[in-house]
């Protein structure tokens, strides 16, 4: 069974997308709104119905209904409103992961745990020291979500599929995340042969921005979330050892200790298979050491 705690837009529309993937029997949305994860599911399962889909979602306000969970879905927390940034949630969404990842820790001991709570890396942080799982069951998906728009703006820019593009996007799920250029390709062929170095840092900082966009434009980021959500839950279900870049305790990796962030992950039934050691330049390991800096600096203001 997989849980999803906090049924918002982002976890209902998760709950919909994992659901008609057809990869699991049961999907429970958890919130602590009355109703609402009850009414989710009536809705969802109303689809799935006439999709002829015989997942089950539940719906429930009790923490205790996610016993024998095998993978655990954390959104649960507020969201950033027009204007502000994902570590302006920092003190408010550290309470409620605390609480949820000790629901987690005692009603689902053996799950998997993805985190999307923001800001990101430092919540994946919080639930890998609140839980105490070994750190292979944490991680925390921001850095494919922030591909998904890479990707897309290459696919717009250059006119082309945008499943002929393969990129990846790693580091703090915030202000400085890294867009990975020189890893980027369009079947291969490295994206330098298509945009000069103007268009490429221009698509860099369209990445980083885009979310505070789409929020501006209709108060919150849902489906593209939830999808990079579902793709994530799929490879870990079906044990696809998908390479893909998601929040992950470092212990040693990238010279760092003690610090949740993003970097290339396989990931399989077991959650975090192999973590990918990327030999970064200069200008990369520049932005990638301020996103480091930025999560520490979070981190440590924390009372866990
Ligand atoms: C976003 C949120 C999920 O980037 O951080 O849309």
């Amino acid at each position: 069974m997989i849980t999803i705690i906090g049924s918002g837009k982002v976890g209902s529309s998760a709950a919909l997308q994992i659901a008609m993937k057809e990869i699991v029997d049961e999907i429970l949305l958890l919130d602590i709104v009355e109703g609402l994860p009850q009414g989710e599911a009536l809705d969802i399962n109303h689809l799935l119905s006439e999709q002829g889909i015989d997942t089950i979602v539940k719906g429930s306000n009790d923490y205790t209904q996610m016993k024998g969970s095998d993978l655990v879905v954390l959104i649960a927390g507020v969201g950033r409103k027009p204007g502000m940034t994902r570590m302006d949630l920092l003190n408010t969404n550290t309470t409620i992961v605390k609480g949820v990842a000790e629901k987690i820790r005692e009603y689902a001991k053996e799950s998997i745990v993805i985190t999307v709570t923001n800001p990101l890396d430092p919540m994946t942080y919080v639930t890998y020291k609140v839980t105490g799982f070994a750190r292979e069951r944490i991680m925390g998906m921001g850095n494919l979500l922030d591909l998904s728009r890479f990707k897309s703006f290459i696919a717009e820019k250059i006119n082309v599929s945008r499943d002929s593009i393969q990129t990846l996007v790693i580091g703090e799920h915030g202000e400085n995340m890294l867009p990975l250029v020189r890893y980027s390709t369009i079947s291969g062929i490295p994206l330098e042969r298509f945009l000069d170095k103007a268009e490429r840092d221009q698509l860099v900082e369209d990445t980083r921005k885009v979310a505070a966009e789409v929020i501006r434009l209709k108060g919150a980021t849902v489906y593209a979330p939830a999808n990079a959500i579902a793709e994530m839950v799929e490879s870990i279900v079906d044990d696809k050892r998908k390479l893909l870049p998601a929040a992950a305790y470092l212990n040693g990796e990238y010279n760092v200790s003690n610090i949740a962030i993003g970097v290339p992950i396989i990931i399989g039934k077991n959650g975090i298979e192999k973590i990918i050691e990327l030999d970064l330049n200069k200008d990369e390991r520049y932005i990638f050491d301020k996103g480091i800096e930025s999560v520490k600096n979070a981190i440590n203001s924390l009372a866990l």
